[in-house]
């Protein structure tokens, strides 16, 4: 763990600039990128916020789908949100990046009607991932929902042995809750009513779970 207080995008500073070829190459996103937001059911207006933007892949994902969207996204790294910055000047997209923690989202209360997150709250603690959790609960309006992707428990063997890989970079303490498949529990905990896996991609890394909660 670094002492910075958080895990970056890909491990280590030095490996962020190679953070989307690294993905490209490895993480099968079209598999599980675009089926996010489309589960999303984004219109125009919605408010959406992309928690742990990185190099803003979802949010412009999510720009794509919905251009009359006003879509945001929040990073903890400044290197990273540079990355993103660079992204959404080249392709023209109207996306606002702000500097922040996921567990002291920097937002009022209730201004988002969507919450998206992929790949962010395998970063973070156990008590981080539920504080986490309260803060988007905190952040969304009357009718909003929270649908991310991140790690969960490996369907096989295979995946099983590729996500060991992913645990010694990112923590085997961060990433136990993931393995043993217990993001549910802890949305509950946070106060969400209704969670639902929503779909399933399988990656060399592990195995990648979509899912859908609404504050109870
Ligand atoms: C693996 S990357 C995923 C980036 C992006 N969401 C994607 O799908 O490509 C994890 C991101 O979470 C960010 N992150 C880690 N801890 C965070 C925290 N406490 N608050 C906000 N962002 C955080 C990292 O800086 C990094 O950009």
């Amino acid at each position: 763990m670094a002492k910075r207080g958080y895990v970056p995008a890909a491990g280590f500073d030095r490996l962020t600039p190679l953070y989307d070829v690294l993905m490209r190459l490895t993480m099968r996103e079209h598999a599980w990128r675009g089926p996010l937001v489309e589960q999303a059911g984004l219109e125009p207006g919605v408010r959406v916020l992309d928690v742990g933007v990185g190099s803003a892949a979802l949010a412009l994902e999510a720009f794509k789908h919905e251009p009359g969207g006003d879509i945001g996204g929040v990073d903890v790294d400044d290197r990273i949100l540079a990355r993103a910055s660079w992204k959404v000047e080249e392709a023209g997209a109207g996306v606002q990046l702000v500097r922040g923690s996921a567990v002291d989202l920097p937002f009022e209360d209730g201004v988002f009607d969507r919450v998206l997150s992929s790949l962010v709250f395998h970063h973070l603690t156990r008590s981080e991932k539920v504080a986490a959790f309260r803060e988007v609960r905190r952040v969304l309006g009357v009718g909003g929902e929270l649908h991310f992707a991140d790690w969960g428990s490996p369907s096989g063997v295979l995946t099983g042995l590729g996500f060991s890989l992913v645990r010694a970079l990112d923590g085997f303490d961060r990433t136990r809750a993931h393995r043993e498949g217990v993001l549910p529990g802890l949305l509950e905990e946070a106060g969400f009513g209704v969670v639902e896996e929503v779909g399933v991609a399988d990656t060399v890394f592990g195995t990648m779970r979509r899912y859908r909660a609404v504050p109870g």
